[in-house]
């Protein structure tokens, strides 16, 4: 590439699978101009820290108070100093449960994106999937936005459409979002990475 590459962090809590479907991207030659330097997550022992050491890329568990849905004082501060360290143009937030608030965002304008798995501005925050199947909506999907201080609220960037039909459980319409997902978010980075989408002013 001619292009710089893309300094990216990866930020989770839980299984990983939007990790894993990143990876294998990259070794595919999938992802553009990205190249993944760190994967953080505030759990220990969880999937996504495994995913990292199966493939090769620089992990850490990061301590953040388990209580709290935010990230704040100390803990916010260990935070910033990592992602600072490692220069990021970058970082996607793919399953990470912790609030960022507004200290943590000033130091990373215009870099952080989440992946969602509704279709926002529909079914905000936690238990997505399942009110959106309880609700009885026919089509609901994933959405991967900008972060800001408003939670699940920031620029919508893309989104894949996901049909929930006549006998489908719940487990099916995750499964159907889960996939939607991993196509979606490789998609994104990789065109972040190559100036396709371009990153807000
Ligand atoms: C994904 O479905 C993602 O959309 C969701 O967590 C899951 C992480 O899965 N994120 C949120 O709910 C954010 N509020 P993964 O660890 O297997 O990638």
């Amino acid at each position: 590439y001619t292009l710089r590459p893309m300094r990216t962090i990866i930020l989770g809590s839980g299984k990983g699978t939007n990790t894993k479907a990143l990876l294998d991207a990259a070794i595919q030659n999938q992802l553009g101009a990205t190249e993944i330097v760190a994967i953080y997550s505030d759990v220990a022992g969880s999937g996504i820290l495994e995913v990292a050491q199966s493939h090769e890329v620089a992990f850490r568990h990061i301590n953040a108070n388990p209580t709290t849905a935010k990230l704040s004082g100390k803990d916010e501060q260990a935070w910033i100093e990592a992602l600072s360290a490692d220069n990021p143009d970058l970082i996607v937030l793919a399953g990470f449960m912790k609030i960022l608030q507004k200290p943590i965002l000033d130091c990373f304008p215009n870099s952080i994106i989440n992946i969602h798995p509704s279709l926002l501005p529909s079914f905000k925050g936690l238990g997505s999937i399942e009110n959106a199947y309880k609700l009885g909506v026919k089509i609901t999907g994933c959405t991967i936005h900008w972060v800001n201080t408003e939670i699940d609220g920031g620029k919508i960037i893309a989104q894949a459409p996901v049909r929930i039909m006549e006998g489908d459980d719940l487990e099916m319409v995750a499964a159907r979002i889960h996939a939607a997902e991993h196509m979606l978010l490789p998609w994104v980075v990789s065109d972040l990475s190559l100036g396709n989408i371009p990153f807000p002013e």
